[in-house]
Order: structure tokens, then C-alpha cells, then sequence
């Protein structure tokens, strides 16, 4: 678990020629659920190329404590034998899920439907986020939960003992919430529908279709609704985990900015629901390209090509497309920094309840490179200096977030003076090889 041990501050300086090859690790969000859904079926599901960060470390912890065997083999492929929907079994102590957001909702959904008590909690950041987002559909399920003011961690579960299948539409567009229903719905009898306005990261519905549950997609004028039938007998699958588009994002964003670099950032899913800010990196006139389009475990993947890009253009960023790029503004707005003109991203409010506020904590640190930036709850506009024009020259607070921490190590390669952050241990919950793999490619990253 991060953000409980000795910060780690680190200092980012001027860098040229960003070269070679990052391998990125595997995806957070498919790694989760790759755990949670291999410990709902019965027998071995097998998965390679899982996520070593202490996000997912934490939910494995968490699948043994409801009573899954997980292991992993010297090759580092993970092993799961699972109890099968309905199976888990009763924790015998508090489910502690760091700082992971995505482990603690989805983990309350897959238990929530069984008659047994879980407690959860958190780090520092994970127990000042709302979790009534969740608990609130378990509830019509038959669950009870009990928790800190203003449905804060730690908190008790109570699990339903007859469960009713439910038809909920989720209120804020958070993939979160409705796979915490779907999971949930899975030890409910009968169809339980979720109905998404907004299109969020659909990796839950397809590796529930993998696992062999009924369920279905429509689109309508409601939105997505999808239903899943409850009570199947899930089968174990054999999972190859592709690299995180939400981790690439920060090589491919210091290529971009730092001036001779060409960097390739390769099997990279490339999910419609994910890869919104490379759309928009290429709209801002970004020098990446996909190569090796391909598919590979039912998601689209390519290898991503990101070489120094001088001229970059403010733009505004589609409101429509920001579930698809939820994690990546902190970054986006590093490079907005170094773009010519406004930066404008709208409808954005769950920046707010991240691991971090990430509006503030980025605003706040890019003012104090000598960015300016205007706020409002839900939308923020960057104003970019121009490459060569970023003052840098601060220590920047992290938050306990490791976006916020990687993107400002990610400013400091190209700003005048080097950009320090306060505290760069929570890069581990996402991506531990992140201060290697850097320095491999050439980026002037220091520990202070
Ligand atoms: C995630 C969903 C998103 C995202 C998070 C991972 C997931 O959160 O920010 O990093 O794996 O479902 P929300 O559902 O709160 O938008």
C-alpha cells in the first residue's frame, strides 16, 4: 500500500532526445477485474500480464481474505481459484484496499449479494471519497451499509440474504459504480439492467460475456442498458492483460514535449472507451501515430509512436469524450501547458472525487510553474505559454495521487527550471517500473 510509508520526493530536469522503447505494465482496470471475476468462477483462470501495482496487490489480498486461492508463479502469471458466484466466504479481518477506488467499489458490488459482513478501508485518500455512489444501488438490492459521515470508508457491508435483481440508472458516468451493480447482480436472481447515459470503460461487460454470463448491450435513446442474467455458473478463462493506455499516456506525453524525442510505446489497448486523449493529442497537432493496429483478447491494441511535437494548439476538449479519458487530464493538461493558446475541458466535475482533486491539485501546481489557469467546478482552461516557455521552477504537491505525481515529473522534463513533487511514492499503485523506465528512455527524473 502507498502513501502509509516515508514520502519520496523527486525532482524533474530539462531533458533532450527521449529514445527507445516503454514497456508499460499491464491495465488497472482489466487487472482488477481479471482478479475478482477469476475468484467468482470455479476452477483455475489463468492471467498473464497482470498489473504489479499496489492497487491490484491490494484486491488479490482482498480475493484470499473472501476465500479465492490467488498465486503467482516464478514466470510472474497469476493463478486463481476461484469459489464461484455466491461462494465467497466471510473475511475474518478489515479489507484494506489502499488507495485503489476501482478494488474497494467493485469489491463491495461482488459481495454485496452474499449473506456475509465485509468492513473496508483505505489510505488517507481513499477514505475521503464518496462511496454512496455504490452503496446506494447495493442498498436496492437488499444490502445495508454503514459507514463514516458522508458515506466515507471505513464501512461495513452487510450482505443481502435474499437478493432481488434491480434496474438501476447510474447517475454520474462512472464505470465503477455499474460494475459494481453488475457484479453485484451476478448472485441476484432473475435480469438485473444498468443504464448508462454516458458511455464509460466497458471492460466489465466484456469479460463478463468471456466468462460466460448472459449479458447484453443496447444502445437506446435511454443510453447503454445492459443486462445481465443472474446466477450463472462463471467459467474460468485464460486472461492476457494488455499494457494500460492510462500508463503510456505519460511517456507518450514527455516524448511529445521534449524536444528531439521519439519514443514507442508498444501493445497498448486501445479500447474505444479509453483512448479519448489520444484523439485528442493528435487534434492538438501531436505527432503520434498508431502502428500495428491489431486485436488481441477481444480489445483493440496498437503500438503508439510519439515523437517531439513543437507546435501544439489549445483546444477544446469534447465534453462527450471524457469518460474516455477520465485519468488522463492531469497530463493533458501538462502538455496543454506547451500548446499555443486555450485549453479548454469541460465537463469534468469527476475530477473532483479522483484519488485526488485533480482540477486543484493541478491548477495549483501549474500556477505555480507559471501557468495560468481559470476553474470552475466542472471545467478548467489551460493557457499555454508555447514550448520553450514554462517556467517550472516549483515543488508541486501529489496528493497521494499517482497521476498528479507523474504528470508533474512529466512537465519538469521541459520547463525552464526543474519541477519537484512533495511526495512520488503513490506512482506505485499504478505504475511501479514508472521512474526506470523513464530514466531508460533518457528523462533527467532524481530522487531528492
Ligand atoms: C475505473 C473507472 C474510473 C477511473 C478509474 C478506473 C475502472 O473511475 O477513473 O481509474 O476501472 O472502472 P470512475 O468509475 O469513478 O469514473
Amino acid at each position: 500500500m502507498s502513501g502509509h510509508g516515508t514520502p519520496v520526493a523527486m525532482s524533474s530536469h530539462k531533458s533532450t532526445g527521449l529514445q527507445g522503447q516503454a514497456d508499460v505494465p499491464g491495465d488497472k482496470s482489466i487487472s482488477h477485474r481479471s482478479l475478482i471475476l477469476g475468484a467468482l468462477s470455479v476452477g483455475e483462470t489463468v492471467v498473464t500480464g497482470l498489473l504489479e501495482g499496489d492497487d491490484v496487490l491490494d484486491t488479490a489480498k482482498a480475493m484470499r481474505a473472501f476465500g479465492a486461492e490467488v498465486t503467482r508463479d516464478e514466470n510472474g502469471t497469476w493463478h486463481v481459484h476461484g469459489v464461484g458466484v455466491g461462494g465467497f466466504a466471510e473475511p475474518d479481518q478489515v479489507i484494506d484496499c489502499g488507495n485503489s477506488g476501482t478494488g474497494v467499489r467493485l469489491i463491495m458490488g461482488a459481495m454485496a449479494t452474499s449473506p456475509i459482513t465485509a468492513t473496508f478501508t483505505g489510505d488517507a485518500s481513499l477514505n475521503g471519497r464518496p462511496m454512496a455512489r455504490v452503496t446506494d444501488p447495493l442498498a436496492l438490492f437488499g444490502a445495508q451499509a454503514v459507514g463514516r459521515a458522508g458515506g466515507r470508508l471505513p464501512m461495513t457491508i452487510v450482505g443481502a440474504v435474499d437478493p432481488v435483481p434491480v434496474r438501476y440508472e447510474v447517475p454520474v458516468p462512472s464505470a465503477q459504480v455499474k460494475s459494481a451493480v453488475l457484479l453485484a447482480g451476478l448472485n441476484a436472481p432473475g435480469r438485473t439492467v444498468v443504464i448508462e447515459r454516458e458511455a464509460t470503460r466497458d471492460h466489465t461487460e466484456r469479460m463478463l460475456a468471456g466468462f460466460g454470463a448472459q449479458i447484453t448491450t443496447e444502445n437506446t435513446d435511454e443510453g447503454r442498458v445492459i443486462t445481465l442474467t443472474g446466477q450463472p455458473d462463471l467459467t474460468p478463462q485464460t486472461i492476457v492483460v494488455p499494457r494500460d493506455p492510462s500508463s503510456a499516456a505519460f511517456p507518450v506525453c514527455a516524448a511529445l514535449i521534449t524536444e528531439g524525442s521519439d519514443v514507442l510505446v508498444p501493445n497498448i489497448g486501445l479500447n474505444a472507451t479509453r483512448a479519448g486523449l489520444f484523439t485528442t493529442l493528435r487534434e492538438m497537432g501531436a505527432d503520434l501515430t498508431y502502428e500495428n493496429a491489431r486485436e488481441e483478447g477481444g480489445e483493440p491494441v496498437a503500438d503508439l509512436r510519439a515523437r517531439f511535437s513543437p507546435n501544439l494548439a489549445g483546444i477544446e476538449v469534447p465534453p462527450d469524450r471524457a469518460a474516455s479519458m477520465i485519468d488522463e487530464y492531469p497530463v493533458l493538461s501538462v502538455v496543454a501547458a506547451f500548446a499555443k493558446g486555450d485549453t479548454v475541458m469541460r465537463g469534468v466535475k469527476e475530477l473532483r472525487v479522483k484519488e485526488s482533486d485533480r482540477i486543484d491539485a493541478m491548477a495549483t501546481g501549474l500556477r505555480a510553474c507559471g501557468v495560468d489557469v481559470d476553474e470552475g467546478e466542472d471545467w478548467w482552461i489551460v493557457k499555454g505559454c508555447g514550448h520553450g516557455n514554462v517556467a517550472g521552477g516549483a515543488t508541486c504537491a501529489s496528493h497521494l495521487d499517482h497521476r498528479i505525481a507523474m504528470s508533474f515529473l512529466v512537465m519538469g522534463l521541459a520547463t525552464r527550471k526543474p519541477v519537484s513533487v512533495d511526495d512520488a511514492s503513490p506512482i506505485a499503485t499504478s505504475f511501479p517500473v514508472f521512474e526506470a523506465l523513464m530514466a531508460a528512455l533518457g528523462a533527467d527524473i532524481r530522487r531528492v
